[in-house]
């Protein structure tokens, strides 16, 4: 359940263009007063804030860390950033067989070193502030190494084992962390996988997911809450048990 009017003044999200992330910036538009929607495709940024009376556009690369802090200085001069929704990725099937060192480089940069550069500029300034919301958009692939997920799973599990440091240090801080574990989503991002995706949900609906789990402030933010929670479970299983379920009703599917 969202609330009409979000503990939120100016909302930072990255990975604005498609997917969540528009979803999430329709689902925030003129509900809080500043949504900073950034992405590198400056044409579907413009188009989302022409329909919309509280989302502006801010085109960036994350993965361009003067670009990021300039954008961060550009988002303020009209208000602190409340809640940063680090959510810009890059997704790519891999298996063994296909190992891309540039495809997995892009992968760390987007997905692991976008949040840092994005936590480059934000810490100083929250802190000094002494309060904030960080969320981190990571995955369920994230929990346990999954086949065919090299370029992707690694990058996810760092986000989850980040956003758990930042809330140690963080909370007694001021600032509040989440992290955001989606199951499938059907996005531009999943669109053209070759596999069952259980438990597939709108963009809408996770966005709308999101954004309930931020408002009351929890740390993990996790749907669909059944695949969400199968998925969990097999981070308390034995490695032989899971290495068997993997073999047997995934690699074997
Ligand atoms: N869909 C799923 O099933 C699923 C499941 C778990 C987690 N997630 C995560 O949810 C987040 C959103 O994904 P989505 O499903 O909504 O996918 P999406 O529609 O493909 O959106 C990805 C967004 O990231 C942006 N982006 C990519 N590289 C960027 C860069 N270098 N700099 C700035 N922005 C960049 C893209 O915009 P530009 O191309 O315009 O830059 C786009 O706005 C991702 O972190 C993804 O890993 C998705």
């Amino acid at each position: 359940m969202t609330h009409p009017r979000p503990p939120w003044k100016t909302v930072w999200i990255t990975g604005a263009s498609s997917g969540i992330g528009l979803e999430l910036a329709r689902l925030l538009d003129s509900r809080v007063d500043h949504v900073a929607a950034s992405a590198r495709s400056q044409d579907k940024l413009d188009a989302l804030a022409a329909q919309a009376a509280t989302v502006h556009s801010y085109p960036l690369d994350v993965t361009d860390a003067t670009a990021v802090s300039a954008c961060v200085a550009e988002i303020e001069e009209r208000g602190d950033i409340d809640l940063a929704v680090l959510n810009a990725g890059a997704w790519a099937l891999m298996s063994v067989d296909e190992f891309d060192l540039a495809a997995i480089r892009t992968g760390v940069e987007v997905n692991v070193m976008g949040v840092m550069n994005a936590l480059d500029v934000l810490l100083p300034r929250m802190l000094s502030r002494g309060r904030g919301h960080i969320a981190i958009v990571a995955s369920v692939a994230g929990y346990r190494g999954l086949p065919r997920s090299l370029a992707y799973g690694p990058t996810k599990a760092a986000l989850i084992n980040l956003a758990e440091t930042l809330k140690t240090e963080l909370a007694p801080r001021g600032i509040t962390v989440s992290v955001v574990n989606p199951g499938f989503v059907d996005t531009p991002m999943t669109r053209d996988n070759p596999f069952p995706m259980p438990g597939l949900m709108s963009a809408k609906d996770a966005a709308e997911r999101m954004l309930a789990g931020l408002e009351r402030g929890s740390f993990e933010i996790a749907f669909p809450r059944g695949f969400a929670a199968q998925m969990k479970l097999l981070r308390l299983l034995p490695d032989a048990l899971y290495f068997w379920l993997i073999r047997t009703f995934v690699l074997k599917s």
